[in-house]
């Protein structure tokens, strides 16, 4: 699929998903995609964790029983390393939200690319105990932030489409 087409085609799907199983290999092309994103520094703060069939997103959905959760039958949890990094220069950094934000961008496109519905689904892990409870879960070290999980699977439906402002409402010329 073109990349526009799969631009114009994403959306966010809150609804059900169907059954059917994700390959792993399109797990693994949409994981590759994200990592492919720009990363602030190149510092690559991100991490993403597979979780590959229903009995491994189950631990998640339990704790943001979600709808789209509740029946996603593959996901992508995406955690960053909120440690900072050092610049060239002496002074320290962090990219974690820019970072996080550009591989999640990438992987709703890749996922749609593949024929794949997916959700930017972070919420749930705002809550400090959920947050605690996810990251314990997926078994993540002392020092990384679950951000944002990805929902992966065919949809069950069209799903809803959003409406959005026309383009020139948002986009000008020169000046604002
Ligand atoms: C930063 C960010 C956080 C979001 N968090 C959630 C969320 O926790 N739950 C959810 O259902 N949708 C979430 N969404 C999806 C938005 O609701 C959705 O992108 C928006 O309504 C526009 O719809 P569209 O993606 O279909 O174009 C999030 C999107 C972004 C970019």
């Amino acid at each position: 699929m073109d990349l526009f087409e799969a631009i114009e085609k994403r959306y966010s799907h809150k609804e059900k998903f169907l059954p059917d199983a994700v390959p792993l290999f399109d797990l693994e092309r949409i994981a590759g995609a994200g990592l492919a994103a720009p990363t602030g520094m190149n510092s690559q703060c991100v991490r993403l964790i597979i979780l590959p069939d229903r009995e491994a997103v189950q631990p998640l959905c339990d704790v943001a029983p979600t709808d789209g959760m509740l029946t996603a039958p593959a996901a992508i949890a995406v955690l960053t390393d909120s440690s900072k990094q050092k610049a060239p220069k002496g002074e320290l950094y962090n990219f974690e939200i820019e970072d996080y934000s550009a591989a999640a961008g990438n992987m709703l496109l890749a996922a749609v690319a593949l024929g794949y519905a997916s959700l930017w689904l972070d919420s749930p892990f705002f809550d400090s105990e959920k947050q605690k409870a996810a990251i314990e879960v997926l078994g993540a070290p002392e020092g990384y932030n679950l951000r944002v999980v990805l929902p992966i699977g065919k949809p069950d439906g069209a799903g809803t489409r959003r409406e959005k402002m026309g383009f020139s409402e948002r986009v000008s010329y020169g000046k604002f």
